[in-house]
């Protein structure tokens, strides 16, 4: 791996290469199957100029900063900002025009491209909005005004996941909680092994919510969770919910789009959302929020404009006067990952692929252990710290966090994870949360790792930032 290039070992074997070319799938590399076998120099000649592709594309990250988040903010490569100042000429250019046709015709286009994408059943599924906070915010605003007009019963619940994420469990509460709905929290092991651990709890917490003769109108299922990062079953949770007479299901799958596959007539959920500017490429900000044919009734967007009235995906089209280039640039994206060998899915096989990699190497390095199996993660994976630098609280893995930016560099969220109510054997642990996007490369890791190393040959621990 140290003598890679500067690119993690996996980014493109040869063995990989080779799979790809003698397979039906398109590579940038192989796009007529009939083109003979490449050679290890040309193999070595094609992954040299996507390096240098990924440079350019992305050179105006600050350089000297191991960026190993993209879970947090995403990134958007030139290409993309190009096209999409492109779009804020053409507007600026003569925004009545722009108004009376492009801009919806746009707007259109990135629905069609996102539709296909995720496998949605048709078109009008597909509602474009600023970012997934936007989106739970049309979905839970529905749900108060069904408690608020006694369509729901007083006490009726809403079941969340204990690693919902943050702002999202605000929301919940802000709307659910002040229209008389309870809530209810599904406990979540963590480390997380297998998926039954998590569908054992979520069946238990369903049973708490129906407790009393209550109804669960809404189960909001994280796809993706932010912290800790775990993939979650949301097929078969949905398929629980439906067993057990949950009336709604939304999905929260902020980091879905451009991490892992999504084909929503098979999750089978109503609402499902995904941010297109964390792991697609899109500039920030922009989101899709799908709504099955069957549970569109009563969905608005909480700013109402000219459009009220006529659909959510019409009334998102139209906010008001604002800049909607970022959702206009979703076509380019198509056009950017064809660049690169096997497109959107080859670059998730990779990302995954590495990310996975790079949590073992560090875990190995610091001798602790992974969050989850490879399997129960995306692009993101969790790994333990060594006990000895003593995250003890969030506040420690904050100013742990804010120490390894200010001091080495590195970019990484970290994770406290306090122990279970109850459960002896747990004890506080911290873990970070790495990503793995196109832009990364191996020394991004290493520093990381040597990092952490040279904090604990430091006998450094999180209470002495504290004291500072
Ligand atoms: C699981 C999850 N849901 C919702 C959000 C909110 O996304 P945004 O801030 O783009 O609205 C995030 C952001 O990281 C997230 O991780």
């Amino acid at each position: 791996m140290d003598s890679n290039n500067g690119h993690c070992a996996c980014v493109h074997s040869l063995d990989h290469h080779e799979t790809k070319q003698n397979g039906d799938r398109s590579s940038s590399f192989a796009p007529n199957p009939k083109k003979p076998k490449l050679t290890a120099p040309q193999v070595a000649e094609a992954q040299e100029s996507e390096a240098s592709l990924v440079q350019a594309e992305f050179a105006h990250h600050e350089s000297g900063v191991a960026r190993i988040n993209n879970g947090s903010f995403g990134s958007c490569p030139n290409f993309v900002l190009k096209a999409q100042c492109e779009w804020q000429k053409i507007y600026l250019q003569h925004p009545d025009r722009f108004y009376f046709g492009p801009l919806q015709q746009g707007i259109l286009q990135s629905r069609k491209v996102i539709a296909e994408l995720v496998n949605a059943s048709s078109i009008e599924e597909i509602s474009i909005v600023d970012n997934a906070t936007t989106a739970v915010a049309i979905v839970l605003q529905k749900t108060a005004w069904a408690f608020m007009e006694g369509k729901y019963n007083r006490g009726d619940a809403v079941v969340m996941l204990h690693y919902a994420y943050g702002a999202v469990k605000t929301a919940i509460q802000a709307y659910v909680k002040r229209a008389g709905g309870s809530i209810i929290e599904v406990e979540l092991p963590f480390p997380v092994s297998s998926d039954k651990e998590i569908v054992d709890s979520f069946r238990k917490a369903l049973a708490e919510g129906k407790s009393g003769g209550r109804r669960v109108r809404l189960a909001v299922i994280d796809h993706i969770t932010s912290m800790p990062s775990v993939l979650i079953p949301v097929k078969e949770l949905t398929r629980i919910c439906r067993e057990e007479g949950v009336d709604q299901v939304f999905v929260d799958a902020a980091h879905a789009i451009g991490s892992i596959d999504i084909d929503l007539q098979s999750i089978g959920a109503d609402f499902y959302t995904s941010n297109l500017h964390k792991w697609f490429f899109c500039p920030p900000a922009v989101a899709f929020l799908y709504c099955k044919k069957l549970s569109q009734s009563d969905m608005h967007h909480p700013i109402v404009s000219h459009e009220y009235g006529n659909g959510l995906a019409i009334e998102s089209a139209w906010i008001g006067t604002r800049d909607y280039s970022s959702q206009l640039v979703v076509p380019s994206v198509l056009e950017f990952v064809k660049k690169f060998e096997g497109g959107l899915e080859g670059i998730m096989k990779r990302n995954h692929d590495n990310v996975v990699l790079m949590g073992k190497m560090l875990a190995d390095a610091w001798g602790t252990k992974l969050g989850t199996t490879p399997e129960m993660c995306s692009s993101m994976i969790m790994i333990g710290l060594p006990a000895c630098l003593k995250v003890l609280s969030e506040m420690d893995a904050l100013n742990l966090r804010t120490h390894l930016r200010e001091n080495y560099g590195v970019e990484v969220p970290v994770y406290y994870k306090q122990p279970r109510d109850g459960v002896e054997e747990e004890c506080a642990v911290g873990y970070v949360r790495i990503s793995h996007q196109i832009y990364n490369v191996v020394e991004d890791y290493y520093k990381l790792r040597d990092a952490i190393k040279q904090l604990v040959a430091d006998s450094f621990d999180c209470g002495k930032l504290g004291a500072a």
